[in-house]
């Protein structure tokens, strides 16, 4: 049954249908003596309101919508895990703060688990829940009338105007717990809902970290209330547990070299939330002890098997994924020689993207498309790269310009029929909603120019979780590009390629990748990631024998001028056009398995 659209019980219902004579002083003073509870009642019309609405059969209300309160209640069986874990590690506060309490399960796992606690505070913004946790809670001590109960406040409060410094002025000395799950939403998400449930903009910008929070322009409303409790409560003796997103802790994480909060024994224990709450994202228990030392890296658990899994964080200044592999690389975080770039744009998919059935192109609209050969180049996708040798596409697309900007009214000329095809369907080119495009000639596109042109790729999938690079290989002679969600570095000559290809694909590359890549990340492989590697010295990690064995044969002389090449002191920019000069290259290329 549901009173104040709140669950209640048949204990707690059974309790107030014999105690409705009472005075509200009264009916105060025992909920107090039984359970804790600091004032249940706040006027006396709500003890009224409750009683008449017990001895009418309330009707069951439909829940309203919800999603702007990121409303995800941690199942009981969870917040006991939770608890019990917690116990586990001599874990045993005497103050417990539920910031945004929602049913109240975390309150009644601790007040079940902890033997100790003298002072419960629970916060939350729906009133429904306000009283289905002081409901449980009542009926918890009905049923354990032998247990002593700690004092409790539950709040119908805004955690965001809610003033911490009360609760860590009265209790200076007590060893806190600051329990819960915060909201899973983001401040987009509430935009898009047009919903204010946001901090206060002025209390959110003088606040420690929020600087890198705003400027990612999207956050998580559980990050903000995170960050606002730990920097309130860190300076005290104590713990903070929260069930947040993976990303939530990455986020407060990447910030500590920084913000330098007293929190240290940082730990993030993986739950399965598909399980818990029934939704497809990376979570997590972020636990940590405050005022001990400023520690910046945290071990990741599996929650169920308690197996430490992962330890990331910062390590010389830099933070990592993985500080055992990084440990072990370290010595090629550097910097790239070449620039890495990112593959063509042109946001027009359904008129841009061809496949080649029978001979003939056949656009995203399913038509035939009759184009000279001239523009249309093979395309590869993120999906496509794998690692391995590619020479073939499974698409193709057309190449409007040679470089960003390129007059495009030649196409009309010398391309008639592409022209004729592309000009058919301007309205997907004009209704493309990127500035980028603005002022610019028709069927631009984006991503173009130079390297674009080199036939020989070393190329990567920044959408995929795989580190592997791929060696690209022009097909029937003509360069295959790539789409935007890749990267790639171009060459003249199939063997500096080959040994580029190599030397990113061993062992202490990929280890190294794997131990700065988020595997959470929208983009696991960023252009500032590939910018890290240090050609050089995994250069020097490598011999020529070993080389020898994996090609079968190379010459010497083609080694040696790949490294002199290589270690060159140019400037990025340059390198890309002065580097592997084609003759020089060429007078010693002496591949026999050309691949
Ligand atoms: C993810 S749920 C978790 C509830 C509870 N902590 C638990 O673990 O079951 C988040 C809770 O935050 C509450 N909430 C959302 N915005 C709030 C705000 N501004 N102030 C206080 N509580 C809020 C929601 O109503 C919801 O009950």
């Amino acid at each position: 049954m549901k009173v104040f659209e709140a669950n209640i019980t048949y204990s707690v219902i059974d309790f107030f249908e014999k105690s409705k004579e009472l005075s509200f002083e009264d009916i105060n003073e025992k909920l107090k003596s039984i359970s804790g509870i600091n004032t249940f009642f706040k006027r006396q019309y709500e003890f009224d309101e409750l009683t008449n609405t017990i001895s009418i059969q309330k009707k069951i209300l439909k829940e309203p919508d919800r999603s702007e309160y990121g409303d995800f209640q941690t199942n009981k069986n969870l917040s006991d895990k939770i608890c019990g874990l917690l116990k586990k590690n001599n874990i045993n506060p005497e103050i417990i703060v539920e910031p945004t309490c929602g049913k109240g399960n975390f309150i009644i796992s601790s007040i079940r688990t902890f033997n100790k606690i003298k002072y419960i505070y629970g916060i939350e913004i729906y009133k429904p829940y306000v009283w289905e946790t002081k409901f449980q809670i009542l009926d918890y001590f009905l049923n354990n009338p032998k247990i002593n109960p700690p004092e409790i406040d539950i709040f119908h409060y805004d955690v965001f105007d809610f003033n911490f410094k009360t609760i860590t002025e009265k209790h200076k000395e007590q060893k806190i717990l600051i329990l819960g799950n915060p909201p899973w939403v983001t401040n987009s998400k509430l935009s898009s809902l047009g919903s204010n449930n946001l901090p206060h903009k002025s209390n959110f910008k003088n606040h420690n970290g929020f600087d890198a929070i705003t400027g990612k322009g999207n956050f998580d409303i559980g990050e903000y209330i995170s960050i606002k409790l730990i920097s309130v409560f860190s300076e005290f003796n104590g713990h903070f547990a929260f069930l947040v997103k993976n990303s939530v802790v990455k986020n407060i994480l990447l910030e500590q070299n920084k913000t330098k909060y007293r929190i240290s024994n940082i730990r993030q224990y993986n739950i399965d939330a598909k399980k818990e709450f029934n939704v497809s994202v990376n979570a997590c228990l972020f636990l940590c002890s405050f005022n001990n030392q400023i520690e910046t890296t945290i071990n990741e658990y599996d929650f169920y098997s308690e197996k430490l899994i992962n330890k990331y964080g910062w390590c010389d200044n830099k933070f990592v994924a993985n500080l055992t592999l990084y440990q072990k690389s370290k010595k090629i975080d550097g910097k790239f020689p070449f620039e890495w770039r990112q593959g063509l744009k042109h946001d027009a998919s359904k008129v841009m993207e061809l496949e080649k059935i029978n001979g003939h192109y056949i656009n995203n609209k399913k038509e035939t498309v009759d184009l000279e050969e001239d523009l249309v180049f093979g395309l590869l996708k993120s999906s496509d790269l794998k690692g391995g040798v590619i020479d073939k596409s499974r698409k193709y697309t057309i190449v409007t310009q040679t470089k960003v900007g390129q007059a495009t009214n030649y196409i009309k000329y010398k391309y008639p029929k592409t022209y004729e095809y592309l000009s058919k369907n301007i309205d997907f080119f004009t209704k493309r909603k990127s500035t980028i495009y603005k002022g610019k000639p028709l069927f631009s596109i984006f991503g173009i120019g130079d390297y674009s042109f080199k036939p020989f790729k070393v190329a990567i999938s920044g959408m995929y979780k795989t580190t592997l690079f791929s060696l690209v290989k022009p097909d029937n002679n003509k360069p295959i590009m790539l789409d935007d969600t890749c990267y790639f570095i171009g060459f003249d000559t199939l063997i500096e390629a080959k040994i580029t290809s190599y030397l990113l694909n061993k062992d202490i590359t990929q280890n190294f990748i794997k131990a700065i890549a988020f595997k959470d990340a929208k983009r696991m492989i960023t252009k500032d990631l590939l910018m890290r590697i240090d050609l050089k010295n995994i250069i020097e990690e490598t011999n020529f024998e070993e080389l020898h064995k994996e090609f079968g044969y190379i010459s010497i002389d083609t080694w040696l001028v790949y490294k002199k090449n290589l270690v060159k002191e140019h400037s990025i920019i340059n390198m890309q056009l002065d580097l592997f000069e084609t003759n020089t290259l060429h007078t010693t290329q002496h591949i026999h398995n050309g691949g």
